[in-house]
């Protein structure tokens, strides 16, 4: 089975969408790696503010404690414990910043735990000796065991710091390869979009919309009589079955036209030759038998007593009146088939007709020899209803009755200078002529704008239809 149309538009809408939406998962999970790179670094930079107050809180302790134990004045200690009480809160901030690192977690949990026994165990003994022995607080031994102290949680203050700076660096690289990744894949997801649509409109072009332009412009010729037109099959589902019926349509068109034409011709023929078989009975059979009584009358005429004058006037009369009725058989079997037609041919047969025309007719015939029969007997009888419409209808001065042989065709004009407004349908002539004409693969065309005249023009191929 031949994919339709219809699946083909399904799966190209289904590829566009997964590639689309893969775009855009890679962009949106790019775009969420981004924020949570954000995040860390404005934790990292929280980390570095907060260990930085932890250090100047250590910083606050050593300077209290020192001072009190220099000079003994109280005012020193209220930093001092402000500071003291401060530390375990902000080392446990500090523990909690840094809680997703492990390394830097341990680092932190050894600055709590120095800090812490800095407090309990140097710096609150401390000032208790200095208030109790101000000359043992101020001891060089006392001092320099509270510088090694401190140098020594500097030193794991800097450890830490630097571990969050690297790991911050990292960071950056990380966010920076992502947001790369991010631009490239937004880059990459658009131009497949918009190739795919290329891609699919040129495909639909190809399959759809160019096929059926073909179609209609077929179809144009067909509605204009060209019945021979065919377009080329094969295209995609839906379209090539549109294809092949057209095809077949203008087939059965073409071929009903043909039986039409020939049953038209064959019914044409056998009136013809219906009407010559009348003609040839009349004239060879009650003609003849008409014609030899009038010679048997005009000798019994002769034989006619002198003193019988009324008997001779009887045969008189009966003479005239066989002689009429022999003059209207002649005249009749004319108009059912013009003898002259078969027997001399077109020009003289049209020579005729023009004589017997009651409005004069000029004629301009150029007809050699003989042609077919069939269209001398439709030739004949197109410019015999041509005239007669003129005498009937027409109220003409004149007519011309053309007729030319040439280049296989017959071409007929007549013209009158009548009424015009003829029209075929008005009658049975018109009609009856068309039928004849159109049977021999001819042409009609009747040309009568009102009060301007009438030009009958017909066209009939001499090799037949
Ligand atoms: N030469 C003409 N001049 C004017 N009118 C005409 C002429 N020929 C035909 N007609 C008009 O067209 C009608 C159709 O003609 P036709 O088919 O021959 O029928 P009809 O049997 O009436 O002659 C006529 O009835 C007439 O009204
Ligand atoms: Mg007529």
């Amino acid at each position: 089975v031949k994919t339709g149309l219809t699946s083909r538009a399904v799966v190209a809408g289904v590829v566009l969408a997964l590639v689309v939406g893969a775009a855009f998962v890679v962009l949106l999970s790019s775009i969420a790696g981004l924020r949570q790179s954000q995040l860390r670094l404005e934790a990292s930079a929280q980390v570095l503010v907060d260990a930085n107050r932890l250090e100047r809180l250590i910083i606050d302790i050593e300077s209290g404690q020192r001072g009190f134990a220099m000079t003994g004045e109280e005012t020193f200690l209220q930093p001092w414990r402000e500071a003291t009480a401060a530390f375990p809160r902000q080392a446990a901030e500090l523990e909690r910043l840094v809680a997703d690192d492990p390394g830097q977690l341990a680092s932190a949990r050894q600055i709590t735990a120095a800090g812490e026994s800095y407090i309990r165990d140097y710096s609150v003994p401390l000032v208790d000796t200095a208030r109790r022995d101000p000359v043992a607080g101020r001891s060089a031994r006392a001092a320099a065991e509270g510088k090694r102290l401190v140098d020594a949680m500097r030193a794991d203050f800097d450890q830490l710091v630097t571990a969050r700076q690297a790991a911050a660096a990292a960071q950056r690289r990380r966010s920076d390869a992502e947001a790369r990744r991010a631009s490239l894949a937004g880059a990459a997801g658009l131009a497949g979009s918009l190739l795919l649509i290329a891609v699919y409109t040129g495909y639909l072009t190809r399959t759809v919309a160019a096929p059926v332009r073909r179609v209609a412009a077929a179809a144009r010729r067909i509605a204009a009589g060209d019945l021979t037109v065919r377009v080329a099959s094969g295209g995609v589902g839906e379209v090539g079955v549109l294809e092949r019926s057209f095809n077949a349509m203008a087939g059965t068109l073409a071929r009903n036209r043909d039986e039409l034409r020939a049953s038209r011709e064959r019914i044409v023929t056998a009136a013809d030759q219906a009407r010559r078989r009348i003609e040839r009975d009349l004239h060879d059979g009650i003609q003849q038998r008409l014609v030899s009584l009038v010679l048997d009358l005009r000798g019994l005429q002769d034989a006619v007593p002198a003193d019988q004058p009324e008997l001779g006037e009887r045969l008189d009369r009966l003479t005239g009146g066989l002689n009429e009725a022999v003059d209207e058989l002649r005249e009749v079997s004319r108009g059912i088939h013009p003898a002259i037609l078969s027997d001399a041919g077109l020009t003289p047969a049209l020579r005729a007709l023009g004589r017997r025309s009651p409005v004069p007719v000029d004629l301009d015939l150029d007809v050699p020899g003989r042609l077919p029969e069939p269209v001398e007997v439709a030739a004949y009888y197109v410019v015999s209803e041509a005239l007669a419409n003129t005498a009937k209808h027409a109220r003409a001065t004149a007519a011309t009755v053309a007729a030319r042989a040439r280049n296989g065709v017959l071409h007929l004009e007549v013209c009158d200078d009548g009424a015009g407004g003829a029209a075929a349908g008005g009658g049975s002539g018109l009609v009856g002529l068309t039928d004849r004409v159109e049977a021999l693969g001819g042409t009609v065309a009747v040309i009568s704008p009102a009060g301007r005249g009438t030009r009958l023009v017909v066209d009939l191929p001499l090799a037949g239809p």
